[in-house]
C-alpha cells in the first residue's frame, strides 16, 4: 500500500487529504493520505526519514515550503523559479522537490480557456509571493508575451522582475488599475480579498471588455473582486480550481494514476469550505 502525506504546521486546515482521499477512492487505489503536523525544528528529521517510514512523498504547506526545496537532492526549474516546493517525492532514492501552483493554475484556466494566455496581450499579476512567482513561470513557459506585476512592496515586484527577466516588468501598486487598461487578464495572486482579509480595491471598469479575471483566493469562492468583474460582463476564474489542479502531479507520481479534476470534487470542496 502506497503512502503519502501532507506536513505543516500547523495542518488542520489542509483540504490535501479531501482531494487525493477522493482520488483515491474514485480510482480503488490502495493507498492513503494522511494530514502529518511537523513543527518547524522537526522538517529535517521528518524529510530523512520520510522514506524508511514508508512514505512515497507529500505536500508541503507553510511554513516549509522554502525549507522543503533547500532540502531536496533535486528540484525542478519551477520550484527553483518560485523559490519553494508544494510536492515531494523519490526518484532513485533521492528527495525531488516540485512546485505545481502555476501549472495548477494555468491547467484550470485552459479547461475554461484553451487558448489561454493570449499571445497578442499582457496580463496583470496583483502580488509577488510565492503563489504570484508560481503563475508567472508557468505564464511565461506558455507564451504570455508581457507580465505587469503589482505589489504593495514595490521593492519585492522588482525582485519578480529581475528574477524573470524582459518580460516581466515591475510597477506601483497604486497603478495596477490604470495600466491594466490594454490586460488581457487579471490575476489577484495577493492574500486580498480572503476571509479576514481586506478586499481587494480595484476598479474593473478600467480593464478592456474582453479582460479575464482571475483569483487564487478561494475562501469565499466568489471574492469581492470576482463579484464585481461578473457585475461588468467579464470572463472570471475562481480559486478553486488551483487548488483542485495543483494536486494533479502529486498523486501522479506517488499513486501511479493520473487523476481528473471532476465537478463531484469541486462540488466536495464547495461543501468543506461551506462546513467551516
Ligand atoms: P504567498 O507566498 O502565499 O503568495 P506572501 O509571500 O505572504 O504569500 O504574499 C502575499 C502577497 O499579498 C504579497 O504580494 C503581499 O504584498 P507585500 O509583498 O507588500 O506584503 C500581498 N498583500 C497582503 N496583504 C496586502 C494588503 N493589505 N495590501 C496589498 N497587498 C497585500
Amino acid at each position: 500500500m502506497t503512502a503519502a502525506c501532507v506536513i505543516g504546521w500547523p495542518v488542520a486546515h489542509s483540504r490535501s487529504p479531501l482531494i487525493h482521499g477522493y482520488w483515491l477512492r474514485t480510482y480503488a487505489v490502495a493507498g492513503s493520505y494522511v494530514r502529518r503536523a511537523v513543527p518547524p525544528e522537526g522538517l529535517d528529521a521528518f524529510l530523512r526519514g520520510m522514506r524508511a517510514e514508508g512514505l512515497a512523498g507529500c505536500n508541503v504547506t507553510l511554513p516549509h515550503k522554502e525549507g522543503a526545496l533547500r532540502a531536496a537532492a533535486e528540484a525542478t526549474a519551477a520550484a527553483r523559479a518560485v523559490g519553494a516546493a508544494n510536492t515531494l517525492w523519490f526518484e532513485a532514492g533521492r528527495l525531488i522537490a516540485d512546485n505545481t501552483d502555476g501549472v495548477g493554475f494555468l491547467a484550470h484556466v485552459r479547461a475554461q480557456l484553451p487558448h489561454f494566455p493570449r499571445p497578442d496581450r499582457p496580463v496583470s499579476v496583483l502580488g509577488a509571493g510565492g503563489a504570484a512567482r508560481a503563475i508567472i513561470h508557468a505564464l511565461l513557459a506558455e507564451g504570455a508575451p508581457h507580465i505587469s506585476v503589482f505589489n504593495r512592496t514595490r521593492a519585492r515586484a522588482e525582485q519578480v522582475a529581475l528574477h524573470f527577466g524582459a518580460r516581466v516588468s515591475a510597477h506601483a501598486w497604486e497603478e495596477r488599475a490604470a495600466h491594466s487598461r490594454g490586460a488581457g487578464a487579471l490575476i489577484n495572486a495577493t492574500s486580498l480579498g480572503m476571509q479576514g482579509s481586506a478586499p481587494l480595491d480595484l476598479d474593473v471598469a478600467a480593464l478592456p471588455a474582453d479582460c479575464v479575471v482571475a483569483d487564487i483566493v478561494y475562501v469565499p469562492l466568489a471574492t469581492p473582486l470576482l463579484a464585481a468583474a461578473r457585475t461588468r460582463g467579464l470572463a472570471t476564474i475562481d480559486g478553486l480550481g488551483m487548488l483542485m489542479h495543483q494536486a494533479v502531479p502529486g498523486f501522479q507520481r506517488w499513486f501511479g494514476v493520473r487523476p481528473q479534476v471532476t465537478e463531484e470534487l469541486r462540488s466536495l470542496l464547495v461543501a468543506d469550505i461551506g462546513a467551516r
